[in-house]
C-alpha cells in the first residue's frame, strides 16, 4: 500500500469510527422522549415568551434549528400540557401540517411536524396550560415581599415539555437564545446570560452559547435583586433576603477557585445562584450559569452551603458531561456528591468532609434497608422505562454512586483518580454519557494501567447489582467519634445540660439528633428543647430531624412550628418524610389531611405530586375551595 492508500484508507477508517461513534451518540434509546434524534434532531432554538400572570401562562413561539436526516420526512417533538396553536418552517414562514398523539400521563404527547425537503427550522406557535407541572405561579402573599407575583421552573427531569415544546432526553443539546416578556415591575432570569437589573420595557434578550440537554432549559421571574461576590460571580434574591444570602454564600468565588483546580476550567462564563421563595420542591438545581436554590439552606450560619458546592459541581457532572437517559442518572450525581465533598475539603477541611461522607453513608444505609437487600432500583444502571423517571431518581444514585468513586479512590489513589476525572470531564466535554460508555471508558483509561489496584474490586457489580458489594473500608469522622461519646452519654440518661456540645456544628447535631434513642417521654423531649432549642432552630435540617422526632414521640409543643414550616416550605426532601411520618398514626393522619388542605396551594406541582400520592389526595379534595 503506498502512501496515498494508506491515506486514504485512513481516511476511510476513520469515518467509520466518527459514524459507527455519532451513532452511538444519537441512537441510544431514551425510553422516555418521543423524539427520533437520528432521523431528524434540533440543533438551536430561538425563544419568544411572554408571561401572563393573570392567565397563568406563557405563550409565544419556539424556533427550532435542525438537523435532518435525508429521507426523514418529519421531526418529533414532546409536548406535555401544550396547546399547539400552529406550526411553521422555515424563514420566511411556511405553514405546515402537525399532529399530536396520544397522550400519556407523564410522558405527553408526541407532536410530528411534517417537514419539506430542505427544512432547516421549525417554527412551533404554542401556550402553556395554568397547571403546566413545570411551572409555579406564586400570588404576591406567597412571596418574601408579598407584593408581586413570582414564577419559576422546574425542567429536571421531563418536564421542559410542559413549557417548550422540544426533544426532552438529556442525550440531545442544543444552544438557545430567547426574548422574554414580562411586567415592567418584575425580572426574567434563564439558565443563559442575564440581566443584573430591570429595565423599563419589560423585555428582555439571553442567550446561551454553551449546547445543553432540555432538562437545563430554566425561568424564574419576580421581583429580584443582583448583589456581585467577585467578577464572575454573584446572588440574585428578592431584595429583603439579598444581604443574608450574600453573607451565606460568600464563599462563592472561593468555590470555583477550588473546583477549577480539581476537575479543570469552569466553561460556563458567569456563575451566578438564585435563592427562590420556599415553595422551591429542591434543595437546588443546577441550572446553567444560574443555580436555582431553596431558602432553606439560608441557616445563618454557612452551615448549609455545601449545596452550593453540590450545584456547582454539577457544571462539570451533569451539565458538561451529561447522563445520557434517565437510567444513568448516579453518573450525574453520584460524580457530583463526590465532587462537592472534594470541594468542601478543599474550603472547609478533611475532618468537616469525613463528616459529610459519614451521614451520607448512614443515609444510604437507611435507604438500603427501606429498599430490602434485592430491590432492582438499588442498582447504579436503573431501569426506569415505563415509569415516570421521578419515582426510580432516588438517593441511591448520590451516595451509592459516590461511594463508588470513593472506593475507586482508596485502591488507586487521589492523584490517579483526580486526572482520570479531569480528563473525563475534558474529553467528553458537552456529550452525553451512557453507562456502558463510561465502563468501557474506566476500563481503558483507569483499570487498563492499574490491574492490581482493580484485582478484587467488582465495580461492576456496584453499578449492575443491588446493594453495597463489601468492598470499601468503612468512612470514621474523628468529630462524630466524640459526638459519639455524648450520644451514648444521653442514651445513659445524663442530663442534657452536662452534655459537651460547645463548638458544634450543624453535621455533629444531626449526627447526635440521628443517634440518640428515639423514643423519648416527653419530659426527656422537653429537656432537649429547652437546653438546646431544636424547635427554633434556623437550620432546616436539624429542624426537619426534631420535627421527625416531635411527631414520633407526640411532643405536640413542636407543632405549631412544624405546621408553619409545612405551610411555607415546599422542598419534597422535607416535606415528605414530615406528611409519611404524620401518615403512621391516626390522629396524625387528620393532622397530615387538615395542614395539606390549606398549604396544598403553596406547594410546586413537583411537590404535590408526591404528596398527594401518599395521602391519597382525591379529586375531590383538589378542588375543594381553601
Ligand atoms: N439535579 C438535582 C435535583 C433534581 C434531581 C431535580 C432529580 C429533579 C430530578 C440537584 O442537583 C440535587 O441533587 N439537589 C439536591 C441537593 C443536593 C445538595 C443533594 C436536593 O434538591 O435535595
Ligand atoms: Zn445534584
Amino acid at each position: 500500500m503506498n502512501l496515498f492508500h494508506l491515506k486514504q484508507f485512513s481516511l476511510f477508517l476513520a469515518c467509520i469510527i466518527l459514524s459507527v461513534s455519532c451513532f452511538a451518540q444519537t441512537s441510544t434509546s431514551d425510553p422516555h422522549s418521543y423524539a427520533q434524534p437520528d432521523r431528524a434532531v434540533v440543533t438551536h432554538l430561538a425563544l419568544n415568551l411572554t408571561v401572563n400572570f393573570q392567565k397563568k401562562v406563557l405563550t409565544g413561539k419556539a424556533s427550532w434549528n435542525i438537523k435532518v436526516n435525508q429521507d426523514a420526512g418529519e421531526i418529533v417533538f414532546d409536548t406535555r400540557d401544550l396547546e399547539i396553536r400552529k406550526v411553521t418552517l422555515g424563514d420566511p414562514e411556511k405553514l405546515t401540517t402537525f399532529t399530536l398523539g396520544k397522550n400519556d400521563d407523564f410522558l405527553g404527547k408526541p407532536l410530528t411536524v411534517k417537514l419539506s425537503p430542505g427544512t432547516t427550522v421549525v417554527n412551533i406557535y404554542y401556550t402553556t396550560s395554568p397547571g403546566a407541572a413545570a411551572l409555579q405561579w406564586l400570588t404576591p402573599q406567597q412571596t418574601g415581599g408579598k407584593m408581586l407575583p413570582f414564577l419559576f421552573t422546574q425542567s429536571q427531569a421531563i418536564l421542559a415539555r410542559t413549557w417548550i415544546p422540544c426533544q426532552d432526553g438529556p442525550g440531545i443539546r442544543f444552544t438557545y437564545e430567547a426574548d422574554v416578556k414580562v411586567p415592567p415591575a418584575l425580572l426574567p432570569l434563564m439558565s443563559a446570560s442575564n440581566p443584573q437589573e430591570k429595565n423599563k420595557s419589560g423585555k428582555y434578550h439571553f442567550n446561551m452559547a454553551q449546547p445543553i440537554p432540555s432538562y437545563l432549559l430554566a425561568l424564574a421571574v419576580g421581583d429580584i435583586a443582583f448583589r456581585k461576590l467577585s467578577e464572575h460571580t454573584g446572588v440574585y434574591a428578592e431584595p429583603a433576603m439579598l444581604e443574608k444570602v450574600a453573607w451565606e454564600f460568600a464563599d462563592i468565588p472561593a468555590m470555583v477557585a477550588a473546583a477549577e483546580r480539581l476537575y479543570g476550567p469552569y466553561r460556563w462564563d458567569r456563575y451566578d445562584v438564585i435563592v427562590l421563595p420556599p415553595s422551591f420542591p429542591f434543595g437546588g438545581m443546577e441550572n446553567p450559569r444560574l443555580t436555582f436554590a431553596t431558602p432553606t439552606v439560608i441557616a445563618g450560619d454557612r452551615s448549609l452551603v455545601s449545596l452550593v458546592s453540590h450545584e456547582l459541581a454539577h457544571s462539570w457532572s451533569g451539565n458538561l458531561v451529561t447522563n445520557a437517559t434517565w437510567d444513568d442518572f448516579w453518573l450525574n450525581e453520584g460524580f457530583t456528591v463526590y465532587f462537592e465533598r472534594r470541594i468542601d475539603e478543599q474550603l472547609y477541611g478533611k475532618e468537616f468532609a469525613d463528616m459529610e461522607w459519614v451521614l451520607g453513608r448512614q443515609s444510604l444505609a437507611d435507604e438500603l434497608n427501606s429498599f430490602g437487600e434485592d430491590d432492582r432500583d438499588t442498582w447504579l444502571k436503573l431501569d426506569l422505562s415505563g415509569r415516570d423517571p421521578d419515582d426510580g431518581m432516588t438517593g441511591i444514585a448520590y451516595e451509592k454512586g459516590a461511594l463508588l468513586l470513593h472506593c475507586i479512590e482508596e485502591r488507586v489513589g487521589r492523584e490517579k483518580l483526580d486526572s482520570f476525572l479531569r480528563e473525563y470531564f475534558s474529553v467528553n466535554a458537552f456529550q452525553s454519557m451512557t453507562t456502558a460508555s463510561f465502563v468501557t471508558y474506566l476500563e481503558n483509561e483507569l483499570v487498563a494501567t492499574n490491574q492490581a489496584a482493580f484485582q478484587d474490586f467488582d465495580y461492576k457489580q456496584w453499578i449492575y447489582g443491588a446493594g453495597i458489594p463489601e468492598s470499601c473500608p468503612p468512612i470514621i469522622s474523628s468529630r462524630f467519634l466524640l459526638v459519639d461519646l455524648q450520644i451514648a452519654a444521653y442514651n445513659e440518661g445524663k442530663p442534657c445540660s452536662e452534655l459537651q456540645t460547645k463548638y458544634w456544628v450543624a453535621q455533629e447535631w444531626i449526627h447526635f439528633l440521628s443517634g440518640i434513642q428515639q423514643n423519648l417521654s416527653s419530659t426527656r423531649m422537653k429537656e432537649l428543647d429547652d437546653t438546646f432549642g431544636f424547635t427554633n432552630s434556623g437550620n432546616s435540617e436539624i429542624a426537619v430531624l426534631w420535627f421527625l422526632m416531635a411527631i414520633n414521640n407526640q411532643y405536640t409543643a413542636a407543632y405549631p412550628q412544624m405546621e408553619s414550616f409545612l405551610n411555607s416550605v415546599g422542598r419534597r426532601k422535607f416535606i415528605m418524610p414530615l406528611y409519611q411520618a404524620l401518615m403512621q398514626t391516626e390522629t396524625g393522619k387528620q393532622m397530615a389531611m387538615a395542614i395539606y388542605k390549606k398549604s396544598r396551594q403553596n406547594y410546586h406541582p413537583v411537590a404535590t405530586g408526591s404528596v398527594d400520592e401518599l395521602l391519597q389526595w382525591k379529586e375531590h379534595d383538589k378542588n375543594s375551595p381553601y
